[in-house]
């Protein structure tokens, strides 16, 4: 069976995927972490690959912008292709002072200004939280590897040109970087019952104004990837 998204048979995909927004970032995870690797999905370009891993099975794919499109890829994988973990890497931009570019951040949890989760019908406001075997695992790793890192807080915005700086009101709340997609993640894990992680590379700065460079992004990049790798 396959979905409206994904040409892949159950049984192509992997119990973990590890996705990037862009699909050529799950692509390069494919020829640069992956034995034998073998394209899933190619719908909207969306492009999926399952190989091994130090000899465990692993599947990467690209999840696209913003909580509607990751929750749709998302949602397929756990309930239609058995998925057991999802781990996110991405990038976000960094709001609170001292952060740099290229510091990771690894989201425990997930404020958002999205209706996503108004689906589910709770009498309050859901806190999305990230696995805490999956979130201890990759703090691990990012210590072993001496990887700037920070934990806590991050915000899955609907709204990346914040015209309001509506991000300073999160960040007096220490939030501690905006991206556009855990939320509807770690809601969609929570719901089944299943993991979700995000692992973020700090691309830009809110608060100064800046941004990577090309050769900076990839240096992080490749950081954050061997991070959730570690965690297969
Ligand atoms: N806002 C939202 N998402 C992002 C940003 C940002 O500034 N930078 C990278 N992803």
């Amino acid at each position: 069976m396959s979905t409206p998204h994904n040409s892949a048979n159950v049984g192509d995909i992997a119990a973990t995927v590890i996705m990037s927004g862009d699909p050529l970032r799950a692509k390069f995870m494919a020829e640069h972490f992956l034995e034998n690797p073998k394209q899933f999905n190619g719908v909207r370009n969306m492009l999926g690959y399952t190989g091994l891993y130090h000899g465990k099975p692993v599947s990467v794919m690209g999840h696209g912008m913003g909580m509607p499109s990751v929750g749709i890829y998302s949602y397929e994988l756990y309930h239609v292709y058995g998925v057991q973990q999802i781990i996110r890497v991405g990038t976000a931009g960094c709001i609170q002072k001292g952060m740099e570019i290229g510091d990771v951040v690894v989201a425990q949890g997930s404020c958002t200004d999205s209706n996503y989760l108004h689906q589910y019908h709770l009498p309050g406001t859901y806190a999305p939280l990230a696995d805490y075997e999956l979130l201890s695992g990759a703090v691990d790793m990012c210590k072993q590897l001496g990887v700037k890192h920070y934990v806590g807080n991050v915000l899955s915005s609907d709204i990346f040109y914040d015209d309001n700086q509506e991000w300073r009101q999160w960040a007096a709340m220490g939030v501690l970087a905006v991206e556009m997609e855990s939320a509807a993640l770690y809601a969609n894990a929570a719901a089944c019952g299943r993991k979700a992680l995000t692992i973020l590379t700090v691309s830009d700065s809110l608060v100064e104004k800046k941004s990577a460079s090309a050769e900076e992004r990839q240096l992080a990049f490749t950081n954050m990837m061997r991070v959730a790798f570690s965690l297969v």
